[in-house]
């Protein structure tokens, strides 16, 4: 599916000082995935804004506000943001926040740190405080060259690797996962089952690499933005 955005740069089209670092780690990669994100439209503001007002007195939890960019833009009364530097309304830690949490949302926005490691922490918290048929959107799921996946991050935009957390919830029960090409790539989880067990590949997926991800995509159902709202309008 992703195949068709497959295209080699030569060497010199990137920044000299990144390749030479990736190089060390053996995470330089000529390949990139050419997507224009300006020329999609939709964005996650659509795809959360369009889930949320599937309920009735919607109960909203984003981790991550920053600038507030999106967290001010949900139509939603009954908002949580959390975020430990600034924006929302709650300034702590993810962890630190599932760890006392007694409330269940109905749509949650994982965008917090943006590595494997926190970013599986906190999709394996937002699944046990979410309702049944309630949506859980995750960000930054589609890094496009080897820049946009290293961590540390080597400038914007940034996804980092927490694609690999689609690898593991396309396996998850319970759920229903798709992952929408719009806005850096939008994961977006239906919670189906009250027990879902998150399948864990960790130690398989921990040291994988930009060059790893173009090879296993192939894996992940990814679909347009008219898709994803008919999945929601469902
Ligand atoms: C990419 S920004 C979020 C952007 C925002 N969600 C939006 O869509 O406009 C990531 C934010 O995550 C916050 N963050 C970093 N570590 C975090 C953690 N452990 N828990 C919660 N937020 C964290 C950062 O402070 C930063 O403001």
């Amino acid at each position: 599916m992703l195949k068709k955005y497959y295209k080699k740069l030569k060497r010199e089209k990137f920044p000299a000082s990144c390749v030479s670092k990736a190089e060390l780690e053996d995470k330089f990669c000529d390949t990139v995935i050419n997507i224009n994100w300006y020329s999609i439209l939709y964005n996650r503001i659509s795809f959360i804004s369009l889930a949320t007002q599937k309920f009735k007195n919607c109960k909203y939890l984003e981790v991550g506000s920053d600038n507030n960019h999106c967290f001010n833009s949900i139509p939603v009364i009954d908002k949580t943001g959390i975020d430990p530097k600034q924006g929302g309304n709650v300034r702590t830690t993810s962890d630190e926040f599932f760890s006392k949490n007694k409330k269940i949302f109905d749509v949650i926005f994982v965008d917090g740190l943006h590595t494997f490691d926190q970013c599986r922490k906190d999709i394996i918290n937002s699944i046990n405080f979410l309702n049944i048929n309630g949506y859980l959107f995750i960000h930054d799921l589609l890094p496009r060259n080897f820049l946009e996946e290293f961590t540390p991050p080597m400038g914007t935009p940034w996804c980092g690797d927490v694609w690999k957390v689609a690898q593991e919830l396309c396996k998850t029960k319970g759920i229903e996962f798709n992952l929408i090409i719009a806005d850096h790539g939008i994961g977006l989880v239906k919670k189906i089952e009250k027990n879902v067990n998150y399948f864990d590949d960790y130690t398989k997926l921990k040291n994988l690499k930009f060059k790893d991800f173009l090879e296993i995509n192939n894996k992940i159902k990814y679909i347009d933005p008219e898709e994803a709202i008919k999945i929601i309008n469902n």
